[in-house]
């Protein structure tokens, strides 16, 4: 290691501390065969050991760890994006006297320019990207997916990459920006040196050949910015950002004209054909996954959020740190520049759930952060989104039965950031095209949602083991994965969603969380109900399969009281038996009571009795025994839970009596949330400013603060949008909440430091978020 490029000064160092550039650090090598076969994957040490580190191969701070990699991009001034488009190799004097001879003076876009200006010319530029916006586009995306199939389907084989994946994402970015289709092959060529020019490591004779590409693609983007200026009236993103420059050509530069031009074509093309070809080479790769997503299309969104965590197209991104400052506590210098791994981020284990393992279902894969985050995340991410699940649904629907050329080695374009195979060869048999015999096929198209998706949509079937009575009225059945994989874990509390004769209800789960193959809950036949539990009692039959959404935890046992009150309600037991089993495993103090109308109908009670004998009250109400809410509960005491579930009723009399309790001591399970119509003669509008993406967003009297943000292109995960499941939180940074959730503790709203986005408004006129 040359001590010469060591940022750190040597001078202070004590004998025994030395240079602080491990071995392992100094052996970096983002051009290396590890870097270039599975970014992530040669940075585990890193997120492990060392998560922020200097590397003197390429004079970086390299920083790995989810955290340190979004506390970087949420603070643009600090950790200024100037350096985002910079050579990393540094340019020969024959490449720069080859680019000077075209005038080459690529400038700053969008992704590399620091404040003041950035936000400014992004607002003004973001109308394209809005939802109904990109809505539009749809069909011109499944137009362009559904011919580039036509041409190869009977083939048997084919490389998607130079047969597709290229192309299409090329073409829907000249129809996005506004650009007349140029020579594909031309520009493909141009897009590549474009990247190695950036990212790349050329060696001297190559740098000439790529500055002479780039010199040309320079010409080119100059020649096209000149022709739409003589007539901009046309749609595309180019036009509308010479329309804007008339208005304000003080934000919208000529320099920037120019080089968005050249920029924006790599910036809508490349990461996209590569996400797309890195995903269907994972997705085939996992073939039962492949086979899932065909045999259930509404997974493709999830799948599609999940191929991009685990299999990003942008590998790392850069920026430059303004002011000396510390990143996950290791101090780095004014002027440092930093290499931020987003890649090895979405691989962190202290973020997601075994984070290698690809799992289509993962609720919080949309969180990855392969789009970057904060006020420049990509603008174009909604429409990379849509132009991927295009291409999965018309691949899995059309050819279900395709599988990966066996034996074949992936290469990938050696370069820090921009990652997808160079080729992509797939096979199948022509004669088993589903279209052959099925027509039809032709005419599947799953609704698209622009933007992130919903968490509600991830689903999967489940067969039914047994049903088995537990009282009258009362079904218990067991449910197993229908293709016999382990269920997701849960903990006591956590329901599941079932679909029953076209209705979607929640069923608590009420068997061993300890026992992974099999889920159980107990079903009351409710005459007057909506019909799922009617459904369930005459219709369903052992073998039959059902869809599932779920586990999802809104009432948690929290194992941190001193002693426990559960209270439950005729089939109110189902999440509490749960509860005490899990309460009796810890030896801890608690006490069972449970309200039924008589033995007969009332389920679990043997069982109950056997497992909880002394810590259980049973209340009968044909024995005239009635459980006396307000008296059990007369005396608070401190460091005691009470949790809660049964009919309605039943948690009013809870509220009712826990009222002189401390905050927080009452936990009740709501099946039913807050979901009404906002009345605009009675709800007000008001501002929403996000911090971290540097947007303010208004929201109208009849609008949640969740689909304003959604209509400005902020991501944000919901599930039941009711006002019951918490995955629509913010953090709230000032301005005072209304709060109408059923999640948060009486103590969580008065600290006000998070919000439900779903349901809860602003009591004044303005709310700052921490997005
Ligand atoms: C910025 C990734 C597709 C337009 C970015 C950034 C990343 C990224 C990492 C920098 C974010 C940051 O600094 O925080 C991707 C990936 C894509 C994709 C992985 C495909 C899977 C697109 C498309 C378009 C686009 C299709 C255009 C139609 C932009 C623009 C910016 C940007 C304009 C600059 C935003 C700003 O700095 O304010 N993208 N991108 N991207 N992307 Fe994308
Ligand atoms: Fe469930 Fe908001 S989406 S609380």
């Amino acid at each position: 290691m040359s001590t010469g490029s060591c940022p750190v000064d040597h001078s202070a160092m004590t004998a025994t501390g030395g240079c602080p550039v491990s071995p392992r650090a100094a052996a970096f090598d983002p051009f290396g065969d590890a870097y270039q076969a599975d970014p992530p994957a040669s940075v585990r040490w890193a997120r492990d050991e060392e998560p922020v580190f200097y590397s003197p191969e390429i004079g970086y701070w390299v920083v790995t760890r989810y955290a340190d990699v979004k506390a970087v991009f949420r603070d643009n001034i600090l950790f200024s994006p100037s350096i985002a488009l910079e050579k990393i190799t540094p340019v020969s004097d024959e490449a720069t006297a080859t680019l000077a001879k075209y005038d080459y003076a690529m400038n700053r876009t969008l992704v590399n320019e620091d404040e003041p200006a950035h936000m400014p010319r992004r607002r003004a530029l973001m109308d394209p990207f809005t939802p109904e916006r990109l809505a539009a586009h749809e069909p011109m995306v499944r137009g362009l997916a559904r011919e580039y199939v036509d041409r190869f389907v009977d083939a048997g084989r084919v490389d998607l990459v130079d047969d597709m994946l290229w192309e299409v994402p090329l073409t829907v970015a000249l129809h996005f920006l506004g650009v007349p289709e140029e020579d594909m092959a031309t520009l493909r060529e141009y897009s590549i040196a474009h990247t190695v020019n950036t990212w790349g490591r050329p060696s001297p004779e190559e740098q000439v050949a790529v500055a002479e590409a780039v010199g040309k693609f320079w010409r080119f983007a100059g020649t096209v910015v000149d022709k739409l200026r003589k007539d901009p009236s046309g749609p595309g993103w180019m036009p509308f950002s010479i329309r804007a420059q008339r208005e304000m050509p003080d934000v919208i530069t000529d320099s920037y004209l120019h080089s968005i031009m050249m920029a924006g074509i790599v910036a809508a093309h490349e990461t996209t054909a590569n996400a797309a070809a890195n995903a269907i080479k994972l997705l085939l790769e996992n073939r039962s996954v492949w086979e899932e997503i065909c045999a259930n299309p509404s997974l493709i969104p999830n799948a599609v959020e999940e191929c991009l965590r685990h299999s990003g197209s942008v590998a790392a991104w850069r920026r430059l740190v303004t002011a000396d400052t510390t990143i996950g506590g290791v101090p780095i210098p004014r002027g440092a520049k930093l290499l931020i791994v987003n890649s090895s981020a979405n691989h962190d284990e202290r973020h997601f759930d075994n984070p290698d393992e690809f799992d289509i279902r993962r609720e919080n894969a949309a969180e990855h952060l392969t789009f970057g985050y904060g006020s420049h995340q990509c603008m174009g991410k909604n429409l990379a989104r849509m132009e991927l699940q295009v291409f999965l649904e018309e691949l899995t629907s059309r050819l279900p039965h395709l599988e990966l050329v066996p034996d074949q080695e992936f290469t990938y374009l050696p370069n820090t950031s921009f990652r997808g195979p160079d080729h992509l060869w797939v096979q199948w048999d022509p004669g088993a095209n589903p279209e052959r015999t099925d027509p039809g096929v032709l005419a599947k198209a799953q609704p698209m949602r622009i933007g992130e998706p919903s968490t509600r949509a991830i689903s999967r079937t489940v067969r039914v083991e047994s049903i088995r009575a537990a009282a009258s009225g009362v079904l218990t059945l067991t449910l197993t994965d229908a293709q016999g994989r382990p269920l997701p874990s849960w903990s006591p509390g956590s329901h599941i969603d079932i679909e029953v004769g076209g209705l979607s209800r929640q069923y608590s789960l009420c068997g061993d969380p300890a026992e992974t193959g099999r889920y159980r809950i107990a079903v009351l036949d409710e005459p007057d109900g909506r019909g799922g539990s009617r459904y369930i009692h005459e219709r369903l039959r052992e073998g039959d399969t059902l869809t599932m959404r779920g586990p999802r935890n809104h009432f948690r046992l929290a194992l941190t009281a001193a002693r426990y009150v559960l209270v439950a309600g005729g089939i109110g037991i189902t999440p509490i038996i749960a509860m005490a089993d899990a309460l009796k495993a810890e030896g801890a103090d608690y006490e069972l009571h449970y309200c039924g109308r008589n033995a007969a109908a009332t389920a679990f009670l043997g069982r109950l009795r056997d497992d909880h004998g002394e810590h259980l009250r049973v209340y009968l109400g044909s024995d005239g025994d009635r459980l006396d809410v307000a008296a059990l509960l007369a005396e608070p005491a401190a460091g005691t839970q009470v949790y809660g579930c049964g009919p309605d009723r039943l948690l009013s009399a809870l509220a009712e009596a826990t009222r002189h309790w401390p905050e927080d001591a009452l936990r009740v399970e709501h099946f039913s949330g807050t979901r009404a119509e906002l009345d605009p003669a009675v709800e007000h509008g008001f501002s929403v400013e996000l911090a971290d993406s540097d947007l303010t967003v208004e929201v109208a009297p009849d609008q949640t603060v969740l689909s304003a943000l959604r209509a400005a292109g902020i991501d944000i995960q919901s599930d039941c949008e009711e006002g019951l499941c918490g995955s629509c939180e913010a953090t709230v940074i000032s301005g005072d909440v209304d709060h109408r959730d059923l999640v948060l503790t009486k103590a969580e709203r008065s600290a006000n430091t998070l919000m439900m986005t779903c349901c809860s408004r602003a009591t004044g006129g303005t709310l700052t978020l921490g997005l």
